[in-house]
């Protein structure tokens, strides 16, 4: 575009073309999460637009995208915390992943092989869960699901959906006080394509598929346009709830319907597991002739005393699986294979495609996972490939169509240094196995700019310290600028940026402004207190997910004795370190990562600069009142009355630590029978002993 020689008339349509544009972009990439562009793309755009608004100042309006950091409509939604967390689901992958979680439910409920286990199966709706409260029977407040611990509020939006009863009639079954149902909103097909075509015709945004059209219509700020989309819901959950109609799941969910919901009717109660496994056959068969998207079945333990039994690891229930249908497949071109260094230093190698749909999304980008699997398939630049996409994850290369190979092609020659800061680039020896590990990692650590910047884009991410407006983009703008080049240097941008003497004010940046610097200040400091897990998650250590930072954060309490004991700890033969191996769940992969971290220098310098500005709220165990809060215990010998995996986490939820072995600090033993050699330990450590029964009594059952 040649700025220069545009006519005024010509630049306002242009200028208006390119506000519309970026907006849906931004929304897209913001509040989507599905960006429609390339990065480079989106770049040039907003290039265009600034040129053009310096040529025509005129031009610039107060809403136009040059004036604000992103668009991020989520913001006018207020937050809900869930009383109940919103899991999510353990995937299983074929019908012997299905008959070991069967088998794995058997061992944790103890039972004998002549007891059936029924599972109730329901489609996998593929669109948004969301959280329905009712008190006395009347729609409350509605939430996203969120991080699964804090959703957004969209009431308002919720009241258009069909099928969302604002009031429960409930003709047979009363309605408890307080309930919270759970489900899925969605948008059929039909309603999809009629709303694409409509979008067509307006010239407005063409949606990927149909939840991302959902996605889109519940996330608007603008009531009026959620009403004219029309959203569906399935009731398959709930939350808080002050009493439950049914013993079964599929009682339950029968007297959702009594209530007025919709509940999917190709559910079913399966008997036993190969009934199942049949429903999931018969509920494949049909997709195709469905008209919304399905892209599973989910199977419940029916029975909720066994629900209430087996609990929850981690994010996702032990009673329930979800089995994804295969994934959708489409064949393209290798354009290009480059190298991506993640936070961690691993050289991940990507393959460049030539666009190509893939269930309804265009994909061009696939990822080779590492230098193992790129030399297992032997993937090279030119080759045309079948690529395969299954739900969120990224699209991957499944193999190489070798009859269409070039003559010309070569192997792809793996980097040995970073093809960001010129390190060398290294596979480690894994201790236990004494195998070279399959992912190449840079050694440059923070000099490396890859890393550095990946490391900051994860502390703001969503499930860290989630700083609103600071995303991707701007971190990676910021760290070039060197306004943000470690953690402290976040909560300190406001002050540095008033610092006396400051010529380069954020405010006088291209695209931020008075208005935007001062939401990016605000939505900082709202950040400066942080649960203590979200912290440790935040530092992005290597193997510590959000499970790991859990259980660090459960263990150690507070983030200032956590340190203490790490930042201590001498070699592998030490208390600490044992210490933390104990924690059951964390192995020595994840004990030598933490360990390592804490030993580096600079890493306790980021840690007393950050601490310095922010704070860090100190877990909370759950159910302070039972007796055995805050206690430790080791369970040894044959467990008789419960299963020992059931045992431990009735222990955990009543917020006792079960250790693996006995040290001054064990509260209890528990001991089964044949307990050996920890019995004679417990009683030189003076430790109490407990039969298992003394132990339920003194649980309450
Ligand atoms: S049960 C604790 N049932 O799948 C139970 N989820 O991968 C948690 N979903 O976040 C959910 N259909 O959005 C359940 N019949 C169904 C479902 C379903 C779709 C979604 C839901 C959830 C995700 C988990």
């Amino acid at each position: 575009m040649d700025v220069q020689n545009l006519t005024a008339e010509d630049a306002k349509a242009e200028h208006d073309r390119l506000v519309e544009t970026i907006k849906a972009h931004d929304v897209a990439y913001y509040a989507e999460d599905a960006p429609a562009v390339s990065d480079a793309e989106y770049d040039r755009q907003r290039q265009d637009l600034l040129a053009l608004e310096a040529r025509f100042p005129e031009l610039i309006t107060a809403d136009s995208p040059s004036q604000s950091v992103g668009v991020t409509p989520a913001k006018g939604f207020g937050k809900v915390r869930h009383k109940v967390p919103m899991l999510s689901l353990d995937n299983a992958f074929s019908s012997d992943d299905l008959r070991e979680f069967e088998g794995r439910i058997r061992r944790f409920l103890g039972l004998d092989a002549t007891e059936d286990v029924s599972f109730f199966a329901e489609p996998k709706i593929d669109g948004l869960s969301a959280s329905l409260r009712y008190e006395n029977g009347k729609f409350q407040q509605g939430a996203t699901r969120g991080d699964g611990q804090e959703g957004e509020d969209i009431t308002a939006n919720l009241r258009s959906v069909t099928d969302l009863p604002l009031e429960l009639s409930g003709a047979k079954t009363k309605v408890p006080d307080v309930f919270e149902i759970r489900g899925e909103v969605y948008m059929s097909k039909s309603d999809f394509l009629a709303l694409n075509t409509a979008q067509a015709e307006a010239g407005g945004k063409i949606f990927a598929n149909p939840r991302n059209a959902a996605a889109g219509s519940l996330r608007q700020l603008d009531y009026e346009i959620t009403k004219s989309r029309k959203l569906r819901f399935f009731a398959y959950a709930w939350g808080e709830v002050s009493g439950l109609p049914g013993v079964t799941q599929s009682e339950v969910l029968t007297v959702f319907k009594d209530w007025g919901f919709s509940v999917n009717p190709l559910s079913k109660v399966c008997t036993n597991m190969e009934e199942a496994i049949d429903a999931y056959r018969k509920i494949e068969e049909l997709r195709a002739s469905l008209d919304y998207d399905i892209d599973g079945v989910v199977f419940k333990v029916n029975r909720l005393d066994w629900q209430e039994r087996l609990g929850f690891v981690s994010r996702s229930p032990r009673w329930a699986i979800a089995h994804k249908f295969p994934a959708e497949q489409a064949t393209t071109l290798v354009e290009d294979i480059e190298i991506q260094v993640g936070r961690t230093g691993a050289l991940t190698p990507v393959a460049r495609l030539l666009p190509v749909t893939v269930g309804g999304v265009v994909v061009s980008n696939a990822t080779l996972h590492n230098e193992d699997e790129i030399k297992r398939k032997d993937v090279r630049k030119g080759d045309t490939v079948v690529i395969q996409r299954a739900g969120d994850v990224i699209p991957q290369v499944v193999e190489v169509v070798l009859d269409k190979r070039p003559d010309d092609s070569v192997p792809y020659d793996f980097p040995k240094t970073c093809p960001i800061c010129g390190s060398h680039a290294v596979k480690e020896i894994n201790e236990s196995t004494g195998k070279e590990d399959a992912v190449r990692r840079c050694t440059g650590g923070l000099i490396c700019r890859a890393q550095a910047v990946e490391r900051l884009k994860h502390f703001v991410s969503r499930n860290a310290f989630d700083i609103e407006g600071l995303g991707t983009k701007l971190i990676e703008t910021f760290y070039e600028d060197d306004l943000i080049k470690s953690p402290a240097d976040i909560f300190t941008l406001e002050k540095c940026d008033a610092a006396p003497g400051n010529l380069q004010r954020i405010k006088n940046r291209e695209g931020f402004g008075e208005k935007a610097t001062r939401n990016l200040f605000d939505a900082i400091d709202d950040r400066r207190e942080i649960s203590l897990d979200r912290f440790i998650y935040a530092l992005g250590i290597r193997h510590i997910g959000q499970g790991n930072a859990r259980l660090l954060a459960k263990n150690y309490l507070s983030f200032a004795n956590l340190r203490e004991r790490l930042s201590e700890m001498g070699d592998a033969s030490g208390e600490a370190y044992s210490e933390l191996l104990n924690i059951d769940g964390i192995g020595a992969a994840v004990a030598d990562a933490v360990t390592e971290f804490f030993h580096e220098e600079r890493n306790q310098d980021m840690l007393d600069d950050l601490l310095r500005e922010i704070t860090i709220v100190d877990f909370e165990l759950p159910a302070q009142d039972s007796a055995v809060a805050g206690k430790t215990v080791v369970f040894t010998g044959t467990l008789e009355l419960m299963s020992r995996q059931e045992m431990k986490a009735k222990a955990e939820s009543l917020g006792a630590k079960v250790s693996g072995s006995i040290s001054a600090k064990t509260d209890y033993l528990v001991a089964g029978a044949n307990a050996g050699s920890k019995l004679k330990k417990a009683a030189d450590l003076g430790v109490s002993v407990l039969t298992e029964q003394e132990w339920l009594d003194l649980i309450g059952g």
